[in-house]
């Protein structure tokens, strides 16, 4: 053994095998043939291939209720389009992302998306990011239908500390009841109601105030969940982004931290870990983590204690514009 010096060594248990390579299984994606892993969901693999196919309810980090029906496409064989976010990829699957049936179905379920929906974004903190602006300018864009009268809800409950709900513009896609029963592991949040009456709200007897209950905001693809510090703040498309690390704890989460360019926002910046994945589409703030940080680890800043210079620069060498909106500012010199 070769001579550590006045160091010991440390782990000298049974060394583990090294895992075995994934299985791939060949997949025909719109003409064109693909390999992945066996396992795979489909719609992240027709994503990564460049298909965009868009989904409000699927995040990498959660499990798939398939309740959209936003990332419909055509699978050779199956009676009609089948939710890709709930579809292993197979051996021999032929998949059709941009047949006329499944963009008419995926039309028909953003218009459905839309009969009650608000459309507050000149006053929604969501502007700019929102899957729901993505979605109906990439693959609907048309006048709505109906005659403007709307189903009214509540829009400012307080459903705990840290958080505001508007239950007119969720789209009641479950993201932020998985984020608490899955990652915090308490059931806080449900549906009420039924059909166009149907809201989120919190469960009997309790309120959204859960260690994790931050990163319902972070996974909201929609304005229906905003943090009571950074509501009415700032656009998004005043907002940049890199890679970071959270100082909260020993643990040390990667997650995107997100700032302003001008005037700096030290020690409030937004911050941030998704799993969202799936996507070249998605929530532009995708960090490769899918860490869940705790609300104690967002209240500190990584960058604290650094200079204001030092943090200018970083943000600059790494920056990302947030939204999907091209970025209007450019960061001061
Ligand atoms: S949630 Fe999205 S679509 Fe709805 S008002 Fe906000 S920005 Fe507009
Ligand atoms: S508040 Fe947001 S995350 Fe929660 S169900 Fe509504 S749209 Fe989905
Ligand atoms: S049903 Fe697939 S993303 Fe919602």
């Amino acid at each position: 053994m070769a001579d550590s010096g006045p160091f010991k060594t440390v782990g000298s248990g049974p060394v583990k095998a090294p895992e075995p390579p994934p299985e791939m299984v060949t997949v025909v994606i719109d003409g064109k043939s693909h390999q992945f892993p066996k396992g795979t969901v489909l719609l992240e693999a027709c994503n990564a291939v460049g298909a965009d196919v868009p989904f409000f309810c699927y995040h990498a980090g959660l499990s798939s209720p398939a309740v959209c029906r936003q990332c419909l496409v055509d699978v050779k064989g199956q009676p009609k389009p089948v939710p890709s976010c709930y579809t292993p990829v197979a051996d021999k699957m032929e998949v059709q992302t941009k047949s006329p049936r499944a963009l008419d179905v995926r039309r028909q379920m953003l218009e459905f998306t839309l009969v009650n929906h608000p459309i507050d974004c000149p006053i929604c903190d969501k502007a700019g990011e929102c899957l729901l602006q993505k979605h109906y300018f990439d693959w609907d864009a048309k006048f709505a239908r109906n005659d403007g009268i709307k189903v009214k809800k509540a829009k400012v409950v307080d459903i705990g500390p840290h958080i505001v709900l508007d239950q007119e513009r969720c789209i009641l896609c479950t993201r932020c009841i998985r984020v608490c029963d899955e990652v915090a592991q308490t059931h806080q949040l449900e549906m009420a109601q039924r059909g166009d009456r149907e809201v989120l709200t919190t469960a009997p007897g309790h309120k959204l105030d859960n260690p994790y209950s931050l990163n319902t905001v972070d996974v909201c693809p929609v304005g229906a969940l905003t943090a009571k510090d950074f509501r009415f703040q700032m656009r998004a498309w005043e907002l940049y982004t890199m890679p970071s690390v959270c100082p909260g704890c020993a643990t040390g989460c990667s997650r995107c931290s997100i700032a302003r360019n001008s005037p700096w926002r030290r020690n409030g910046c937004r911050r941030r870990s998704t799993g969202e994945s799936a996507s070249s589409t998605g929530d532009r703030c995708t960090c490769a983590s899918t860490s869940w940080p705790r609300d104690t680890g967002r209240s500190s800043s990584a960058s604290r204690g650094a200079s204001w210079k030092d943090q200018r620069s970083r943000y600059r060498s790494a920056k990302r514009p947030t939204s999907w909106y091209a970025p209007r500012f450019v960061l001061p010199t």
